[in-house]
């Protein structure tokens, strides 16, 4: 099984559906506080189940929604059929997406699921369907020394906040039981420097810097923000 297949299914990351809501909130609070204009075409690459991405939508001119896992889909274009600023696509539709076009294209959790290779054949593809004062926000980068300890503190945290500790507490003993947990181990998740990801960026074609805070919850994670240089 890759990661790919993994996230074709219902997960045990989300511990419960306040969780599940929760994180979706969050994260589609953090993506719209990064739209600059009402009419900006916004991409969300690997974007899951984007409960709240009607939050994103509102302040954007278009929103593409793209997702590598069939079911991921399905779920989307039933909460959004008939949305006329949102489109969702695989990554393999990527063509529908004009050059040029996105003046945002966020990338949230998702790199520690792909080989640096991948991410590597994915940055020219990114560069072409941004404008040229377009950004690229790399998110929830997770670097090297950073475990699965870090990420039970910071949802145990998340959870104290958000009201559901003991359903994250054996949510977390669950997940570690699961086909994550073991792919966790057999494949690994990739990690990156902060040197490391600018290095890569550069080489890429893009000037970036990161950013103070990470999006979402977790505070040992990283994100970065590029533009086609
Ligand atoms: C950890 S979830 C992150 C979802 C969302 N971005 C968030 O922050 O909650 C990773 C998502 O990336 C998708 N994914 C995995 N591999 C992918 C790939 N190669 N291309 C596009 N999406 C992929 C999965 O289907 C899954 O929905």
């Amino acid at each position: 099984m890759s990661w790919r297949d993994y996230w074709n299914a219902d997960t045990p990351i989300y511990v419960n559906e306040r969780h599940k809501t929760l994180h979706y909130g969050l994260v589609a609070r953090d993506i719209a506080a990064l739209v600059r204009s009402p009419a900006d075409h916004v991409l969300d690459y690997g974007c899951g189940e984007a409960l709240s991405a009607g939050r994103v939508a509102a302040v954007s001119g278009r929103l593409y929604l793209c997702d590598g896992a069939p079911l991921v889909r399905a779920r989307l274009d039933g909460r959004f059929r008939g949305d006329p600023k949102v489109v969702v696509l695989a990554p393999e539709e990527l063509g529908a997406v004009p050059d040029g076009s996105l003046a945002l294209l966020v990338v949230n959790s998702l790199l520690q699921y792909l080989r640096p290779d991948e991410f590597e054949g994915l940055l020219p593809v990114w560069r072409e369907k941004l404008s040229a004062g377009g950004e690229l926000v790399l998110a929830d980068v997770i670097p090297p020394g950073t475990g699965p300890l870090a990420d039970a503190g910071a949802l145990i945290g998340f959870a104290w906040r958000g009201g559901f500790t003991g359903a994250a507490l054996a949510g977390l003993v669950r997940t570690a039981l699961s086909d994550y947990g073991r792919l966790r181990t057999e494949l690994g998740l990739t990690h990156y420097t902060e040197t490391d990801m600018l290095a890569r960026l550069k080489a890429g074609g893009f000037s970036g810097r990161r950013r103070p805070a990470n999006l979402g919850h977790n505070r040992h994670r990283m994100t970065f923000v590029a533009r086609p240089s």
